[in-house]
């Protein structure tokens, strides 16, 4: 039986081209395929006690073979197999070119001083062709940077910023709850205004009324804000509450951002407007919207 390498190399070989070959396959997004499908662990558990048993397998019959042959041919199986494995110390000495010690005397130099002496040895073939290596290496980046200027540091920053720019805003889209009074944006999604009713007729109607006529705080369905319009004031008045003393407290404590932009989009969408039944007077100035298209 011919074996190219043993069994501790074999199974783990063959193992992992099996696991890549499934992962460059199986289409699983960013999750490794046997963590997102837990059936292909099942899969690969299967291969392993395969290649485990072949292995058993191919001993067993190895070992049946063994016994049939006569004691002169035991012997020389035996050095045959010793022999084949011996392909990883070949290669050492391949990329070394030690010699071993009994042959130091064939380059010992002849100078010898208080009984230090030097060996002639020949550089390793290793370092030799790492060092042609670096050498090829710096003719390439030479011609490619310096001659033909394919890209320089200024350009490939430009390109990761932009990239982590785009993944910024991927990340953005599925994390709601990152919003801040400067990232804010107007909600007009059903679900969202949905909430922010929720929200509303939970925590500020007893101030501001169903209907945002006012009470204890100011109308919210005019023109007029003490502390400004837009989503932007709206979501840092409710997150941060009204000034010193006048009632409106800061819901940031007891509303996670999300629910504030909620709310405030509510408010905006839905309140704003409205001809409430009992219009508290307007305070505060009216709101411009401040022209939109600059940004
Ligand atoms: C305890 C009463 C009270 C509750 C409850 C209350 N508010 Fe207010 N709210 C006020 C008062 C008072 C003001 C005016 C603050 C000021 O003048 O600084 C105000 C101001 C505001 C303003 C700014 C209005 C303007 O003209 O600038 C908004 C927006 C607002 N409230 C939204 C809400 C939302 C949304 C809730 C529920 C999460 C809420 N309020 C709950 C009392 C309340």
């Amino acid at each position: 039986m011919k074996n190219i390498a043993p069994w501790w190399i074999r199974i783990p070989v063959i193992f992992f081209l099996v696991f890549g070959t499934m992962e460059y396959f199986i289409d699983s997004g960013a999750k490794p395929a046997f963590i997102e499908y837990p059936i292909t662990l099942l899969f690969l558990i299967v291969v392993l006690f395969l290649l485990i048993a072949i292995e058993v397998i191919l001993k067993a019959i190895e070992n049946v073979f063994f016994q049939t042959l006569s004691e002169d041919a035991k012997k020389r199986y035996l050095e045959s197999k010793n022999k084949k494995w011996n392909y990883g110390s070949n290669l050492y000495k391949k990329l070394t070119k030690n010699r071993p010690i009994e042959e130091e005397g064939e380059i010992v130099l002849d100078h010898n001083y208080d009984g230090i002496r030097e060996l002639d040895n020949t550089l390793p073939p290793w370092w030799v062709y790492m060092f042609y290596g670096t050498i090829i290496f710096a003719i390439v980046y030479l011609l490619r940077f310096h001659v033909f200027n394919d890209y320089d540091q200024s350009l490939e920053y430009e390109q990761e910023v932009a990239a982590a720019q785009i993944a910024i805003e991927e990340y953005k889209k599925t994390a709601k709850n990152l919003v801040d009074a400067s990232t804010v944006e107007l909600l007009t999604e059903a679900s969202d205004i949905k909430s922010g009713q929720a929200i509303f007729t939970a925590n500020c109607i007893a101030c501001h009324m169903a209907d945002g006529g006012g009470g204890i705080g100011p109308n919210l369905t005019d023109k007029n804000w003490i502390l400004g319009g837009g989503i932007k004031n709206v979501f840092t008045t409710i997150s941060e509450g009204g000034r010193d003393g006048k009632g409106m407290v800061a819901w940031k404590q007891s509303l996670k951002p999300v629910e504030i932009a909620q709310v405030a989009s509510y408010v905006l969408v839905e309140i704003n407007g409205k001809e409430p039944a009992n219009p508290k007077a307007p305070e505060g100035d009216i709101w411009e919207e401040p022209n939109t298209t600059q940004e």
